[in-house]
């Protein structure tokens, strides 16, 4: 099953699952909605026909949801009963942290095997180098800079660009680090709002009146509206557009390095299974694949490089 928040490249590992479980000859089920569809039984038997012509599409054909009912003690017995009744015996979960939380409680009561799979755009997960999605994220953000870019030069005007990522500024970083932003803004360190104000009033002066600030969706000052309104008042002269890329970051075609650790990871999942392995996720560190116990890749974070954001500060100058 896809869960969550919908990733490119989740198409690609839900047909590098199906493809390995049928070459195990095992049989496979495709759960529609996530935890939705395991609690309303939209649980449907998967061949290799089911799974052709989608390593190229975003989104999932599997569907996803958020599902607040499998919260619940009995919303998860619900699902559990439709799992029997299937005979299924495994889940494997392609999704990010919440979707993960829900595969620990529910392996915990009902001792089903869960095997994770990181499908998320924020690439917040530990216990892997990369997430499917981030990739092809990044790349349409940096596409979309770019764009913004040439229109920002032309009038000669500030540009603040809102990205995606709720607690986590991998999307802001590596697109602006891409784009060669003048600031950028994450979630995982304390925004100075007066170092930035400083630095622009001093770009002001020598007239360099083309900037691009990247700022991540949840980052603790606040979105682009927010920064926007603050240097209008403070800094007058900037004449300032805020552009706010939101879910096209989610769609489109994933990228090569997506469909290639979205195959990878989808393969070694059903590995894993048949290993006997319960509760752990399948990522790729260093580019070996790794399991990391479903817990730890929740609990810790990914660390940011302070180096990087260093390095911004040097070659926007
Ligand atoms: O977790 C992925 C993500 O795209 C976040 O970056 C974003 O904050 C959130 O999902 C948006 O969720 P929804 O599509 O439910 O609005």
């Amino acid at each position: 099953m896809t869960s969550g928040g919908d990733a490119p490249g989740m198409n690609a590992c839900v047909r590098a699952v199906v493809r390995t479980g049928l070459f195990h000859k095992m049989e496979v089920f495709g759960i529609t909605r996530g935890y939705a569809g395991m609690i309303d039984d939209d649980i449907h038997k998967m061949d290799s026909r089911s799974v052709a012509n989608i390593i190229q599409r975003g989104g999932t054909i599997l569907k996803t949801a958020r599902c607040k009912e499998f919260m619940t003690p009995e919303g998860r017995k619900k699902a559990y009963d439709n799992l029997k009744k299937h005979g299924i015996n495994g889940l494997i979960v392609i999704g990010g942290d919440g979707s993960f939380k829900g595969a620990q409680i529910f392996s915990h009561e009902f001792n089903i095997p869960c095997i994770g799979i990181p499908g998320t755009i924020d690439k917040d997960i530990a216990g892997t180098d990369f997430t499917i999605g981030f990739d092809t994220a990044v790349n349409t953000a940096i596409d979309a800079i770019d764009k913004i870019r040439d229109t920002a030069d032309a009038h000669d005007r500030l540009f603040i660009v809102e990205v995606m990522g709720r607690d986590a500024g991998y999307i802001a970083l590596y697109s602006g680090i891409g784009t060669g932003a003048e600031h950028i803004l994450i979630p995982e360190q304390k925004t100075d709002v007066e170092a930035v104000i400083k630095s622009l009033q001093e770009k002001e002066k020598r007239k360099k009146l083309v900037n691009i600030l990247v700022v991540a969706e949840g980052d603790d000052f606040g979105g682009g509206n927010e920064l926007a309104d603050l240097i209008k008042e403070r800094i007058p002269g900037f004449d300032i557009r805020v552009a706010i890329l939101g879910h096209v970051q989610r769609g489109g075609a994933p990228s090569s390095m997506d469909r290639m650790i979205a195959s990878r990871m989808g393969y070694s999942a059903v590995n894993c299974l048949m290993e006997g392995n319960h509760n752990v996720m399948v990522g790729i560190m260093n580019n070996k694949m790794h399991y990391t116990p479903l817990d730890k890749a929740i609990k810790a974070k990914q660390r940011i490089n302070e180096d990087w954001l260093t390095m911004v500060k040097i070659l926007a100058s």
